[in-house]
């Protein structure tokens, strides 16, 4: 006779051993599904590209006059090189979370939004060589903070700004060769802690104080000496090439210190300082020049008065004589 309480028990047991199964069921599945769907799980290819590889797009001259939309998260490789993607709108890429490399070379790109590299957090490897930009907004680079290697070269930067790079404390490899630059600015080269091969021929450097922060680095980075004979910066003035590696830290004496925080502080304070400074002496003076002049006008009435008392007719005549007086308007006034 079985007693009450072991009659639930055998219960629960048979339902664990029925979900075992049906799970184990499942998991049999699963992989017969997927090989019965045909070649494995490749990421949907953005349309007239090919993906033979599995994560990369290849869409390389198709005349492509834009960035393929709906990019999946699943893509690792997107080559666009040799197309007609003349802008980049924000949010280009906006879905390629896993991006990591990004060939954009050769289409005549002539702008980068602000956002247009938004959500690329794991790229590493960007080129945009052999295009048309001519200035890059401030900020456009600074979500690829994965970025280890960025290709400008062949664009036409006159000027890069250092905030356009921002901080990518990852880069190793930069390239700016064939520009128009002709300095490198001073902090450009301060938000990129990593960067050891910095490609610069084939721009029209100026030989000038501005030049110092990028000799201080090329001298902390050698290079070999056939691309050091390549770096070459024309002298204002005259049309002399020097190397840029010539030149030594005594060779920019006469350039001006960089300031330190506190003068900048102290400039910073002199000029509103020296302001009311100024305000105050120019209140001072003429408050004690008018009555310096106060003074003296009453001294010469005062000492005008007595010598015409003795004409002096009467008491009712002193008040119009006293008004008639040629100082008197001027003392009003
Ligand atoms: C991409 O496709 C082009 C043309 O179809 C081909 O020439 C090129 O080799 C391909 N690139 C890669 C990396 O597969």
């Amino acid at each position: 006779m079985r007693s009450p309480s072991f009659f639930p028990r055998p219960q629960p047991l048979l339902l664990l051993l029925l979900l075992l199964l049906s799970v184990r069921s499942v998991w049999a599945q699963e992989p017969t599904g997927a090989a019965l769907s045909g070649p494995p799980v490749v990421p949907d290819c953005p349309e007239a590209c090919t993906c033979a590889l599995v994560g990369q797009a290849n869409c390389s001259a198709l005349a492509l006059p834009a960035v393929p939309a709906g990019l999946s998260r699943l893509l690792r490789e997107l080559l666009l090189d040799r197309n007609r993607v003349r802008a980049l709108p924000p949010g280009a890429f906006a879905g390629a979370c896993a991006l990591l490399r990004l060939d954009l070379r050769e289409n005549g790109l002539r702008s980068v939004h602000l956002r247009a590299f938004w959500g690329l957090g794991a790229l590493r490897w960007l080129d945009l060589s052999a295009n048309q930009l001519e200035t890059l907004e401030p900020g456009t680079f600074s979500p690829l903070r994965a970025l280890r290697s960025l290709s400008l070269a062949g664009n036409r930067l006159a000027l890069l700004e250092p905030a356009a790079l921002g901080a990518l404390p990852l880069l190793h490899a930069l390239s700016l060769q064939d520009n128009a630059l002709s300095v490198l600015a001073p902090g450009l080269l301060a938000g990129l802690p990593a960067l050891d091969a910095l490609r610069l021929r084939g721009n029209p450097w100026v030989c000038g104080c501005a030049l110092r922060p990028l000799c201080t680095w090329l001298r902390r980075h050698p290079r070999s000496a056939s691309e050091a004979e390549t770096l070459l910066c024309v002298s204002p003035g005259r049309q002399t090439l020097s190397p840029l590696t010539a030149f030594s830290d005594g060779a920019f004496k006469h350039c001006a210190q960089p300031l330190a925080a506190r003068d900048l502080a102290v400039i910073y304070a002199l000029g509103p300082v020296s302001f009311l400074a100024s305000l105050a002496t120019c209140l001072a003076l003429g408050s004690v020049l008018t009555a310096c002049r106060a003074r003296r006008r009453r001294r010469r009435t005062v000492a005008r008065r007595p010598p015409r008392r003795p004409p002096d007719p009467g008491p009712d005549f002193d008040g119009p004589a006293s008004s008639a007086d040629p100082g008197s308007p001027a003392a009003q006034a």
